[in-house]
């Protein structure tokens, strides 16, 4: 079987990393793909913001499986126009993929299923969010509408503060592009979880939960990033506790989609906040996450592509799941100045002619900004690699990760050295 995957990032490293494995799969192209995905299979160039350039590339490849990563291909209504064109494609969508695309649609969209999320008001002038918010308390959270990947949420210690936020969200000098709608939100405290589901447009199952590390800084600090590192206990969540967001969640969201024409298929990834009044959604995303996907599929014991397969043929109920107990962390390896300007194409030492580490059995690297150039591994963005691995205890997963990490250098090279940090607190109590 042939599979072709779009995307770029660590995600699809670890996708295809995982397609690989299965008794199945004979060829995987990734489009555009990336330095370190060569080793597990062919790359075809593609913008992943040319609709119609992805879509040839998929007539003129005839894959047998397509895999669609991020959202904006999502968004675009890749998917869609793929299975016109006849072609098994996992993936929502573009209509299903509105869960993530527009923030107004998803929190309508949770009110009217009385999913439980935070107060929020939707605005498209300043003068609505200055009548708005004051019905909020602060902080406040303003968030821009549509993609931003992750630069559209501000917190906002003051009102104040949220209309200059609201301002320069909707003048476009803060994302570059004018927001013609905005999403106010209450603040919300507590741990996040990331909690990922496989959907066939009716069933649900859920992956092993994740917990991503979005600040820069360690302790939880300094600017959003796209995610610094991962882990994966089945500690995150108890048996009771995934119950109740699966019956209070992700079926009820699976459910409302299909009720409104758009039924789910694919991975829905509800991003939530475990706050004293119980769990609550503070986003959806209409794809694996990146780095959970690095830190869940270490973990799978399942074929892949049979499962993604599943979801497609509306058969996902009959897939028996078998997980590697224990847990997994990936430690985000960056390069210097991001979230902020970086350098790029600096070269890469450590690393084997697949881009992996020569003496670190169980250790993988995933691939998220880097390309070959003569011959050579070179950084090309921000977030670069990501070191993953499996273990009995979190503990061991990230010693793994973490002695990894010292046989790899590249100029500037950062990483949290606090991955897991809440959870081995938790253990040590
Ligand atoms: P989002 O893209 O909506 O998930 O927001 C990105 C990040 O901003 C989240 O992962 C949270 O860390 C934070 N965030 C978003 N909404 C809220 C909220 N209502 N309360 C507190 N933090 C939030
Ligand atoms: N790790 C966060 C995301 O994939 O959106």
């Amino acid at each position: 079987m042939k599979v072709l995957i779009f995307g770029s990032g660590g995600r699809e490293h670890a996708l295809a990393w995982a397609a690989a494995k299965s008794k199945r799969v004979t060829e995987i192209v990734c489009a555009p793909g990336n330095g370190g995905m060569a080793a597990v299979a062919r790359l075809a160039p593609v913008s992943l913001s040319d609709l119609d350039g992805m879509v040839a590339l998929a007539i003129a490849e005839q894959p047998e499986l397509v895999i669609v990563g991020p959202e904006l291909p999502l968004s675009l209504g890749l998917v869609d126009a793929l299975q016109q064109r006849g072609m098994r494609v996992f993936g929502p969508t573009q209509a299903a993929a509105m869960l993530e695309s527009s923030k107004s649609f998803a929190k309508r969209f949770l009110q009217r299923h009385q999913i439980p999320t935070a107060a929020y008001a939707v605005c498209t002038t300043v003068e609505e969010v200055e009548k708005a918010i004051e019905l909020f308390h602060a902080p406040i959270v303003v968030k821009a509408d549509g993609l931003a990947a992750g630069k559209g949420v501000l917190i906002c210690q003051s009102r104040r503060a949220a209309v200059e936020a609201a301002q320069g969200l909707l003048n476009g000098k803060l994302l570059g592009s004018a927001e013609q709608q905005l999403v106010i939100e209450e603040f919300l405290q507590g741990e996040e979880v990331s909690f990922l589901c496989l959907s066939d447009g009716k069933y649900v199952t859920p992956l092993v939960p994740a917990q991503d590390h979005k600040r820069i800084g360690e302790g939880d600090t300094g600017l959003n990033t796209g995610g610094m590192g991962v882990y994966s206990t089945d500690e995150i969540l108890s048996p009771e506790m995934t119950h109740w967001i699966l019956k209070h969640i992700a079926r009820p969201t699976v459910a409302g989609m299909a009720a409104e024409d758009a039924p789910f298929v694919g991975v829905l990834y509800v991003g939530l906040m475990m706050t004293p009044r119980g769990p609550q959604v503070l986003e959806f995303n209409a794809r694996f996450g990146d780095p959970e996907t690095q830190a869940i599929l270490v973990r799978m014991e399942n074929d892949l592509v049979e499962a993604l397969e599943a979801c497609i043929d509306g058969k996902l109920a009959e897939v028996e799941w078998k997980w590697k107990p224990g847990a997994s962390a990936c430690v985000i390896a960056s390069s210097g100045g991001y979230p902020g300007s970086y350098r790029t194409g600096l070269a890469i030492a450590g690393l084997d002619a697949k881009g992996q580490l020569p003496d670190a059995d169980g250790v993988q690297v995933f691939h998220s900004g880097t390309a070959m150039a003569d011959g050579k591994l070179v950084t090309s963005g921000g977030r670069v690699l990501g070191v993953t691995a499996a273990g009995e205890s979190l503990q061991s997963a990230l010693d793994q990760a973490y002695v990894a990490l010292k046989g790899i250098e590249f100029e500037g090279i950062y990483f949290r050295r606090d991955i897991g940090h809440r959870a081995l607190k938790k253990q040590g109590a």
